[in-house]
């Protein structure tokens, strides 16, 4: 389970330009402009869903661009790929180009339409978020009418980020001095719910720590992203000790690969001081990601009555060890998975039952 990639970042992975806000502005606004171009689009969202199906992610919280035609396209790509998401046009009205941004008006009326059409498409395989993309790019006319939708159709997701760079939260407080810390932004819009979703999460008081416990909000942890922008170490304990839901998140672009394995051993190597288990770095990405979806009762694990989303996994022919032997230790097992793993490993992905083929995508 991925929670957290941006489909239309796919082709601007590994672009090194500084921290959050200025490879942003550097490397990643040029990049979505190009969703204005659908034959681009129709690449990006092949290659997506091939590396997904490739590498063993079954379902994706996903960011699109902030174009509808655009976006209509990649739904109709995911959807018919097989894969479960969760996806939505990305909201910004301003400090971005001007090619990306989308005044509130024009944006909620192509929310709307899109959301009628694609959430809970195929008895919920695909569903719909709204995705103010971060508190700086919208205004608070943007921020309130997504609050008034998101009360009107409470099963909407929110998907947005959150306290990923100290420079971010310092730009959100000056543009909220009424607000003490940045998840008072979207508590203050009614956009925090047990149906959010928020990516990084990382610079985040005790109090904004606890609140977001006790709304049963989800975070996307993305340690690739985070080594990638320097933007700090995620604060695991502090969310585990919380009980906070967590799962993992490429952040492709910021992220360099969809790859689960290379996200959890990102997550291992980016603690310092914690020396993580195998099989909780495996359960985030699993059925940990799945709770912080709000998906558990449907997939994340092998129980009866979930649907039957898997991935098979082998060890390849060509590693000299032959992949974990049947005696070895549980966590040594799923260690050498995680530190291994890559497609080569990846016999098949299944959702619904359904094998899942990235030939014919
Ligand atoms: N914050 C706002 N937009 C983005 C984005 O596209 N990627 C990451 N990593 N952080 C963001
Ligand atoms: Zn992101």
């Amino acid at each position: 389970v991925d929670t957290h990639v941006h489909l239309a970042q796919v082709f601007a992975r590994a672009r090194i330009r500084g921290n959050l806000l200025e490879w942003l502005n550097e490397a990643i606004y040029p990049e979505e402009i190009m969703f204005a171009d659908l034959d681009h689009v129709r690449k990006a969202a092949g290659c997506f869903v091939r590396e997904c199906i490739d590498v063993g992610v079954t379902t994706a919280n996903v960011f699109l661009s902030s174009h509808k035609e655009a976006s209509e396209l990649c739904f109709e790509a995911v959807a018919e790929s097989g894969m479960r998401a969760i996806m939505g046009m990305v909201h910004m009205d301003q400090d971005a180009p001007d090619a990306l941004l989308v005044p509130a008006g024009r944006a909620i009326s192509e929310t709307e339409d899109l959301a009628s059409r694609w959430h809970q498409h195929d008895r919920g395989r695909i569903q719909y978020a709204l995705m103010p993309r971060f508190a700086l790019s919208c205004s608070r006319d943007l921020m309130t009418q997504l609050g008034t939708m998101k009360r009107e159709t409470p099963s909407l997701y929110v998907h947005t980020h959150l306290s990923e760079t100290i420079k971010e939260c310092r730009a959100v407080l000056e543009a909220y001095p009424e607000h003490s810390d940045y998840l008072a932004v979207y508590e203050s819009f009614g956009l925090l719910s047990d149906r959010t979703v928020m990516a990084h999460a990382i610079h985040l008081s005790a109090q904004e720590l606890l609140r977001i416990s006790a709304a049963g909000a989800g975070v996307a942890h993305c340690p690739s992203a985070n080594l990638f922008l320097k933007s700090g170490v995620f604060p695991w304990s502090g969310h585990t000790t919380a009980g906070i839901r967590f799962g993992l998140g490429s952040d492709v672009g910021a992220g360099y690969q969809i790859n689960p394995f290379q996200v959890m051993r990102d997550a291992y190597n980016v603690q310092d001081k914690l020396f993580l288990r195998p099989t909780d770095l495996f359960w985030r990405a699993t059925l940990g990601g799945a709770q912080a979806l709000r998906l558990d009762s449907t997939i994340g694990s092998l129980d009866e009555g979930k649907d039957a989303d898997f991935v098979v996994l082998a060890p390849p022919c060509d590693l000299p060890s032959g992949g974990p032997s049947e005696n070895e230790d549980l966590e040594d097992a799923l260690a050498h998975l995680i530190f291994t793993g890559d497609d080569r490993w990846v016999v098949a992905s299944y959702v619904r039952g359904r094998s899942l083929t990235s030939e014919t995508v």
